[in-house]
């Protein structure tokens, strides 16, 4: 049997980019395995997004270049290869291939033609998601993407580069992926893209299908119990979207909306041009319609130019707001991108310092919502027994971790109602309940 190995960084349309190549490396008689000397085609599928990631792509092919299999078919898929283009090959030589996010499904040419280097980086194209097979099982949680690149052009972020302008997928091909994978197993659906809620597909008549449209429509199917999106622009967040958190009970009531600053200063050489008052009164307008929502941001900090003034707005909002689940970072220079080349950036110690505060703030903020969840009951959804297989971990619908002891007979549900016994800063414990 011939074998495959992947390795997949970052993102969650990563992950799911990864399971499509699995599914495809498994339709030409492939399977998978963990050992790098054992496989016959080794994949990395990359992310760029900091400068660290990309170095532990650079790091993680030295290291399969030195075990793996002397002719094993070795290359890179993803962000990385399509920032370093050809360039990749002039590093690492051995590589067989180098292809960027919407050229995976190309992959079948070098196993018919494996003497060949494949290289394929172009964009604009949804090819990828029709033209693969689809999983005979999906797991409990599907991620779907709906859209693919982003047009808002941050001046931190290489993902436009890298993934390219915004396109949606037509409302049918998305459909077809619900149904199949609600057919095959899951009952939360995650629906996926850079500007998830920036998702609009105007059909041949003209008429717009937005995300509430898809929202609907897969809320009316019985075995989907969950719906979430991921990630939003605050600015994207449409009035219909925003009403249908308040009218649609499956729509799990979080929601990430990254505001990335509290300083207007920023927000503007960020090239985000919302103001403050616009993102709390969108906040405001969703905790009216759903009361129980909770909000989770992405933060960075030391853009080039950020005083300390600016970084104490960002803690301001952050303690307004009261941000859960979050995820923070140190500002990183990209290569594509304006803020690599603007003056007053940040040295490194500063941003340490910032980084440290923020993150124990953020912190804090999590723990008392954590607290605030004891005795509380939710309807959560179970990732697995833990490494000991003494316990199940499963999610909330805020996505904290909840920790529940596995019944005598291993028995367990995938959907259970649970409640909340006791939380810490990273997650909770609970048992069981009839409710
Ligand atoms: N909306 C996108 C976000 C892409 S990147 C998506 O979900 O795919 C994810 C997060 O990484 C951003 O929200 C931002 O906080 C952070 N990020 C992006 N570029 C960065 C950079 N150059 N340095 C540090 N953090 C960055
Ligand atoms: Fe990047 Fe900003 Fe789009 S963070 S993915 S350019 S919204």
């Amino acid at each position: 049997m011939k074998k495959f190995f992947i390795q997949t960084f970052g993102c969650q349309m990563n992950v799911y980019d990864g399971q499509r190549i699995a599914t495809l490396l498994e339709s030409h008689g492939f399977i998978s395995t963990d050992n790098i000397a054992d496989a016959d085609i080794i994949i990395l599928n990359t992310c760029a997004v900091r400068e660290k990631a990309t170095n532990k792509v650079y790091s993680a092919l030295g290291r399969i270049r030195a075990a793996k299999k002397p002719d094993a078919l070795f290359g890179i898929v993803g962000c990385v290869a399509r920032e370093s283009g050809a360039d990749a090959f002039r590093r690492i030589p051995e590589l067989n291939f180098v292809l960027g996010p919407q050229s995976y499904h190309k992959l079948p040419e070098i196993l018919s033609d494996p003497d060949t280097k494949l290289f394929n980086i172009d964009l604009g194209g949804l090819e990828k998601f029709d033209s693969m097979p689809r999983p005979a099982i999906s797991p409990a949680v599907a991620y779907i993407p709906i859209q693919e690149g982003c047009n808002h052009c941050c001046t931190y972020c290489i993902v436009p580069h890298t993934r390219g302008r915004e396109i949606s997928r037509s409302p049918q091909s998305v459909m077809h992926d619900v149904t199949h994978a609600a057919e095959t197993g899951a009952v939360e659906i995650c629906f996926l893209g850079q500007n998830v809620n920036g998702y609009n597909f105007v059909d041949d008549t003209g008429i717009s299908h937005r995300l509430s449209e898809l929202i609907r429509e897969t809320a009316k199917i019985d075995a989907v119990q969950r719906i979430r999106f991921t990630s939003s622009y605050p600015t994207e967040m449409t009035d219909d979207l925003i009403e249908i958190f308040g009218t649609e009970p499956k729509l799990l009531p979080f929601l990430n909306m990254p505001i990335q600053s509290g300083s207007p200063n920023v927000l503007t050489k960020m090239n985000r041009p919302y103001s403050l008052d616009l993102y709390i009164d969108i906040v405001n307008k969703l905790r009216h319609v759903r009361p129980d929502i909770q909000i989770s941001s992405d933060f960075i900090v030391g853009f080039p130019g950020e005083t300390d003034d600016d970084f104490e707005q960002t803690m301001d909002i952050a303690k307004r707001i009261r941000y859960i689940n979050s995820y923070s970072f140190k500002y990183s220079p990209r290569p594509h991108t304006a803020a690599a080349v603007m003056p007053n950036q940040i040295p490194e110690s500063v941003k340490a310092n910032r980084l440290a505060k923020l993150d124990s703030c953020l912190n804090e903020i999590q723990r008392e919502f954590n607290e605030s969840c004891i005795d509380k009951t939710f309807l959560c959804l179970c990732d697995g027994p833990d490494k000991t297989g003494r316990h199940l971990v499963y999610r909330t619908p805020y996505m904290q971790q909840c920790i529940v002891n596995m019944p005598d007979d291993n028995t367990y549900p995938t959907l259970a109602n649970i409640r909340i016994t006791a939380a810490n800063k990273a997650s909770l414990r609970g048992e069981f309940t009839d409710k």
